[in-house]
């Protein structure tokens, strides 16, 4: 099958190439997925899963990219809860071969069926962004309704899954990022727009939740703003501040048919919209994942046209 690969960390995504790998073989509960179309996070070539296996040993040359939506293609042994030629969308494993491939071995649980409704460059786009976001703001960050959050990066790709979520569950949003996001994270739905660059962080006043995807001094600057009680969820890493009165939670998102299911429903009532950036063929992933200007949104590759 034709993957892209990478073996060198340093190199990070300019060190990708486009090849033939042997296909995929089913491990019990898995299932092959025939990929139509695969997100890519660009960070991706920093996480330490890329590299290595659970075991820490070196897994390269190893395929990356971790969200897909496709069909399934074969099932394997005691596989259950999905059947041959199924739409589905879903995240794979970290340590496993990923999705900028033609197929993918990923166990069933981290699938969910994809309506035939919503297309397969749309399935791609919401795996790691929707789930980021729904196990930030209701699972760690016990978001409720009247509360103030500061959504950091409010124009990105997590971001604005943060927003939307979060207004629908009747929070009221500050959104934050950089000048050139702020009609973005607007129009995505925040009800305010601190502008890092400009604007000071400080004068935001108290907040219930504070959902950092910057980390850094952005977010030892926002722990100072978390009310009695709040909480500040972070998906960059290890917290670097905690509140004085609250909860810091770090954490690493995590594959859920059910929050997929909830995400998808979403996506294809409106509540939901997209924030799709480039989407490339797989012949033109490797520049479209190299870009040389500044991009906004999820990139996506359509693996099959
Ligand atoms: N732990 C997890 O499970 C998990 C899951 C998903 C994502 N993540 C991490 O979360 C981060 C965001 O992911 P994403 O896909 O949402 O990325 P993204 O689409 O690039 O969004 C990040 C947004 O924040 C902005 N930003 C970054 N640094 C900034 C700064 N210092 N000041 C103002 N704005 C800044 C970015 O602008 P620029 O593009 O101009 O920098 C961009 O608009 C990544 O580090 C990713 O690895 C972690």
């Amino acid at each position: 099958m034709k993957a892209i690969v990478v073996t060198d960390q340093a190199a990070g995504t300019a060190g990708m190439t486009l090849t033939e790998r042997p296909e995929p073989s089913a491990a019990i509960n898995d299932v092959i997925v025939q990929i139509h179309a695969s997100g890519f996070v660009p960070t991706e070539m920093e996480w330490p899963s890329t590299w290595t296996d659970r075991a820490g040993r070196d897994r390269t040359p190893s395929i990356p990219g971790h969200e897909l939506a496709g069909v399934v293609a074969a099932l394997g042994y005691g596989t259950t809860g999905l059947s041959v030629g199924q739409r589905v969308f879903g995240l794979a494993d970290w340590h496993r071969d990923g999705t900028l491939a033609e197929y993918v071995a990923i166990e069933a649980r981290n699938l969910a069926p994809l309506p035939g409704d919503v297309d397969f460059t749309v399935g791609a786009s919401l795996p790691i962004s929707g789930l980021t976001a729904w196990q930030g703001l209701f699972q760690h960050g016990r978001l409720q309704a009247g509360q103030t959050l500061l959504a950091h990066g409010a124009a990105g790709a997590v971001g604005t899954m943060v927003t939307q979520l979060a207004r629908e569950a009747g929070a009221y949003v500050i959104g934050t990022g950089r000048a050139a996001d702020r009609e973005k994270a607007l129009d995505f739905g925040a009800h305010e727009f601190v502008d890092l660059e400009n604007d000071a962080l400080e004068d935001v006043g108290g907040v219930d939740l504070v959902f950092d995807v910057i980390g850094g001094d952005v977010q030892k600057r926002s722990v100072a703003l978390i009310k009695a009680g709040g909480t500040l969820v972070s998906v960059v890493g290890p917290v670097e501040a905690r509140p004085a009165d609250g909860l810091a939670v770090d954490f690493v998102v995590e594959a859920d048919r059910a929050e997929l299911g909830e995400i998808v429903q979403r996506a294809r009532d409106r509540r939901l919209r997209t924030n799709i950036g480039d989407v490339a063929s797989f012949d033109d992933a490797i520049d479209v994942l190299n870009p040389t200007t500044r991009r906004s949104g999820k990139t996506v590759i359509r693996i099959r046209p």
